[in-house]
């Protein structure tokens, strides 16, 4: 079945081709085009207002298109609600997380099954959830409100894991976390990319955005502005310049 000319010839799991994005009068995305490879992480940084959340919202069917397409495994989704996406394959942990506080910490990882049809694996894959995130397991039955920052995070990780992804977009995933815990954050991601999930990551950190990611978009006033592979990005003197906070000789 797989050989190699098939391979060559498959689509990119996720591709954006002349994406916009309004809200209500104003464009918040200009027609962007970007791509995910099976088995990639992709990394979308910028500036605060660039535009990265209204993109991964629009991917996930959160928000409609102005223009364009998105194309999933070489099939248009963008007139699908979010739910179906999600049964396909596309799973969003939200910025700010999305935890419903006053539901238990596995009421809260459970919704992330809700789609699916196969309970009987499910077993399995909440086995993987805590083998991945082992601080979950300990807390399961308290209010997920009562969790720290970065265990909410981990929770809205796990939950979108559940929905069993194959392409996984992170908004924006250490956002108020302790340096400690972002780096554990991204061992966490790490670990997820290499089961075999592609991700599209949404990440104030560029540093550690680009160490993680194979390629990168930099997104400035709803374009891309740069994209290449994240080592080449992370030579740019530019980029070190506006988002890696450094001088251009490391
Ligand atoms: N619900 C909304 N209503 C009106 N304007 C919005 C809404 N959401 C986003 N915008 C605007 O759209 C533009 C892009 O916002 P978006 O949230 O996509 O940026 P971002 O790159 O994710 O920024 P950040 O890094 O701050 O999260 C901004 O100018 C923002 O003010
Ligand atoms: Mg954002």
């Amino acid at each position: 079945m797989a050989d190699e000319s098939a391979a060559e010839a498959a689509p990119p799991l996720l591709q954006l081709e002349g994406v916009a994005v309004d809200h209500g009068a104003l464009r918040a995305v200009h027609g962007i085009d970007l791509a995910v490879h099976e088995g990639e992480v992709v990394s979308l940084i910028g500036a605060n207002g660039a535009g990265k959340s209204s993109t991964l919202n629009a991917v996930a069917g959160l928000l409609p298109l102005a223009a364009g397409h998105v194309r999933y495994r070489g099939e248009a989704v963008e007139a699908l609600p979010a739910h179906l996406r999600l049964a396909r394959g596309i799973a969003l942990v939200p910025e700010g997380r999305g935890i419903f506080a006053r539901l238990s910490v596995d009421e809260n990882l459970r919704l992330g099954a809700y789609t699916r049809r196969d309970k009987a694996v499910l077993a399995a894959d909440l086995e993987r959830v805590y083998t991945l995130l082992p601080r979950i397991r300990e807390r399961l039955g308290q209010p997920a409100g009562t969790l720290s920052g970065g265990e909410q995070q981990m929770l809205a990780i796990g939950r979108a894991l559940l929905a069993r992804p194959r392409l996984l977009l992170l908004d924006e995933p250490s956002m108020g976390l302790a340096p400690r815990l972002v780096d554990a954050l991204f061992d966490t991601i790490a670990a997820i990319a290499r089961d075999g999930v592609s991700i599209l990551l949404v990440e104030q950190n560029a540093a550690l955005a680009l160490e993680l990611a194979q390629r990168a978009y930099v997104m400035a006033n709803g374009r891309i502005a740069l994209e290449g592979a994240a080592a080449a990005l992370r030579d740019d003197p530019a980029i070190r310049r506006a988002y890696l906070g450094g001088t251009e000789n490391p």
